[in-house]
């Protein structure tokens, strides 16, 4: 059970990664991003999660050699974009974030979309670049269970993680039990539902039980599920409140409950069509 903000999960090669991380996906204003990430390392996060899309790897890697923590503490997560599939582009879409973040390793690099008839290829280049040292953690992003499949067939190679929506109104019950059951870690993207649940009743009535707020009950339950959480949030004293959620623990009947708020509600693109004309 997690206990503390500096207790990681161990992925399939071996390789730790916090529970916890900062999304900083739309910040993209320099002094904001420099100051979110800082506060956020000042407080104990390691873990940042980013993505050559976000337009902000540049500004994160200033924040992170700013913050002096060194650099074998933190876990830099960066994204290869959908435009950058195919061998060739993915060695130099990858030294292109490389370049901007400044860094001489990654720790996780995910692909970022499952383009169709694309991602195996690509997986050949992430492969070979963990082969040579150069990122810690292959993993992947949005894939579905048939994507996962058709990738580990074609290479034999199993991603770390897979980064998925998921959030109390898309539980991803069946893509869940899939990753754990072949030793792949998920993670929480848009953990809070983009701030849609703070009013949701079952979560409030929780967290007036434990003391704690909505966005508290959330990650914990993330985290009980054995799940990785990458809460965004430029404002601090919610990175110091997303981060407050190691000293309690949800019974099973508050788990089961807040798995029973499930939608199938998405926030972003649906994987079977984010790359289909509009
Ligand atoms: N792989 C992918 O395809 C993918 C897609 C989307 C996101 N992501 C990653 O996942 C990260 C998180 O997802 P997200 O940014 O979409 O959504 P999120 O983390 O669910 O929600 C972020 C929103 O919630 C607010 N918030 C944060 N903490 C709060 C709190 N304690 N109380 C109330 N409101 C709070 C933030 O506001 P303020 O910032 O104004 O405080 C922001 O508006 C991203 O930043 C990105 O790194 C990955």
């Amino acid at each position: 059970m997690t206990r503390s903000i500096a207790d990681r999960t161990r992925l399939n090669n071996g390789t730790e990664m916090p529970w916890l991380g900062l999304g900083v996906w739309k910040v993209k204003e320099e002094e904001e991003l420099l100051r979110s990430v800082l506060t956020a390392l000042d407080h104990g996060y390691r873990s940042i999660d980013t993505a050559a899309v976000y337009g902000n790897e540049t500004e994160v890697g200033k924040a992170l050699r700013e913050s002096g923590v060194p650099r074998e503490q933190l876990f830099v997560t960066t994204k290869l974009w959908n435009t950058e599939h195919g061998y060739n582009r993915t060695i130099s879409a990858f030294e292109q974030s490389l370049d901007r973040l400044k860094l001489e390793y990654i720790d996780l690099y995910l692909i970022h979309w499952p383009v169709r008839n694309q991602f195996t290829e690509t997986w050949k280049a992430f492969t070979k670049l963990y082969e040579e040292g150069r990122i810690r953690a292959i993993g992947v992003s949005n894939f579905q269970i048939y994507h996962l499949e058709e990738l580990m067939a074609s290479s034999g190679v199993i991603p770390a993680v897979n980064q998925i929506e998921l959030h109390p109104r898309l539980t991803q019950k069946p893509l869940l039990n899939f990753c754990n059951g072949h030793g792949i870690q998920v993670e929480a993207w848009s953990p809070l539902m983009r701030g849609r649940l703070m009013d949701e009743p079952l979560l409030a009535r929780l967290a007036d039980e434990h003391n704690k707020t909505v966005a508290q009950i959330i990650l914990r339950w993330n985290l009980q599920l054995g799940i990785v959480t990458i809460p965004k949030t430029v404002t601090e004293a919610r990175i110091i409140e997303n981060a407050d959620i190691f000293n309690f623990e949800l019974p099973d009947d508050a788990m089961l409950a807040i798995d029973a708020l499930n939608q199938e509600i998405r926030t972003g693109a649906h994987p079977d069509f984010f790359d289909l004309p509009k």
